[in-house]
């Protein structure tokens, strides 16, 4: 049997993704083959593709962080599982083709009758918005947040989670997510023409507890201006690396996964050492993941449970067919996208329904 999947022939723009058709992968010993409903597209993904994101590997490869699919085949060895189950599964690269082999250790069950791109949605965006607000910030009700890049895949996440964790909000946005932003329960801030800091100081007094920054670089440092003395800042990307600061996206690049990364180690130094007890802390889920992958599970299961109840729903930006990788990347890439983009198999959203 054939199969189609995207790989990255060169670290550059969206012309470094091609489509290929190739015999379907086996199941090795303790692995499950997956037939792909919904793989996320994510910035994560195009960090990788530039060649700029730590998790990223040699050439060449298949991109897609997260995805949800149905059980097709078993290997030897495995257990628990049983073909035409919906399970998710976040195997950092690789997602991005219509069947996958995974560990089957690495398969989180999807209640039936979810849609298959709200139900990715949560792999990547939502469990990291959930642990940075409960496991690196344990914020408490009444307290106020700033979330950078609001309106975003991870922004929308966060604002969701936060309005149920009874937060004050705030949220950098441009001016075309700023509707968006104000539905979800924040007060947008157009960070292309208002200076954040000062926003906040005026809007707030003292300043917000927690700042959540995905764009690295010096802006943790203007991001740290925004505290309250004793806030932190959650810091968890390096957009820098990509926009305005680093490489232009439809250049060849080449593999440099630490880019960025010494910066952000003297800012959290210098959280601990400056006074105002402001501190800068990193959150990776990979690294999460890695350490605790019993809480990973745990809190992808309470987040599949709180889209069940539909007391939180993931938005769904666009929906493009596999083949269309680089549109889907492409439009990701050149911002103002409120919410997820995600690849879909053909009538993948009635499919997870009907397992
Ligand atoms: N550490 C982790 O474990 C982890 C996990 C997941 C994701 N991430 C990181 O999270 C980030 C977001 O990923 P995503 O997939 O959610 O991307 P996304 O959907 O493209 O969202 C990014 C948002 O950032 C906004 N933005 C860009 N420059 C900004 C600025 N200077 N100030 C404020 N907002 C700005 C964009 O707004 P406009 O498009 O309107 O400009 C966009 O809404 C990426 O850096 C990714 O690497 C980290």
């Amino acid at each position: 049997m054939r199969h189609t999947r995207i790989i990255v022939t060169h670290y550059g723009g969206p012309d470094a993704l091609r489509v290929v058709e190739e015999e379907c992968p086996e199941p090795k010993d303790g692995e499950v083959r997956v037939r792909v409903l919904a793989a996320g597209v994510s910035l994560p993904d195009i960090m990788a593709r530039e060649g700029v994101h730590p998790e990223t590997p040699r050439l060449p490869f298949t991109p897609g962080w997260d995805l949800v699919g149905v059980v097709e085949r078993l290997g030897a060895g495995t257990s628990g599982i049983e073909p035409g189950e919906i399970v998710a599964a976040m195997p950092i690269h690789g997602a991005y083709a219509e069947f996958v082999c995974l560990p089957h250790r690495e398969l989180i069950p999807v209640p039936s009758g979810l849609d298959a791109a709200e139900a990715v949605s949560l792999v990547l965006n939502y469990i990291t918005a959930y642990q940075m607000l409960h496991r690196s910030a344990k914020v408490k009700p009444g307290q106020r947040v700033l979330i950078h890049g609001a309106a975003g895949g991870v922004g929308t996440a966060l604002l969701q989670l936060g309005r149920l964790a009874e937060l004050e909000m705030y949220g950098t946005c441009s001016s075309r997510g700023a509707p968006a932003v104000s539905e979800l329960g924040g007060v947008p801030i157009d960070y292309r023409n208002q200076d954040f800091v000062k926003e906040i100081h005026r809007l707030t007094g003292e300043g917000v507890d927690v700042v959540f920054d995905h764009i690295g670089g010096t802006h943790l440092w203007h991001s740290r201006n925004a505290l309250r003395p004793g806030g932190r800042v959650v810091g968890y990307g390096l957009i820098s690396s990509i926009r305005g600061e680093g490489l232009a996206s439809g250049r060849p690049g080449r593999r440099q996964r630490f880019r960025g990364t010494a910066r952000f180690g003297l800012y959290i130094a210098g959280g601990w050492l400056l006074p105002g007890r402001k501190r800068v802390v990193p959150y990776s889920i990979q690294t999460f993941k890695r350490l605790k992958p019993a809480l990973f599970r745990q809190d992808l299961i309470a987040l599949l449970d709180l889209l069940q109840q539909k007391k939180i729903k993931p938005i769904i930006a666009q929906r493009f067919p596999l083949p269309e990788a680089r549109h889907a990347q492409e439009l990701l890439g050149k911002g103002g996208v409120t919410g997820k983009i995600v690849l879909v198999s053909n009538g993948s959203s009635l499919e997870s329904g009907a397992a």
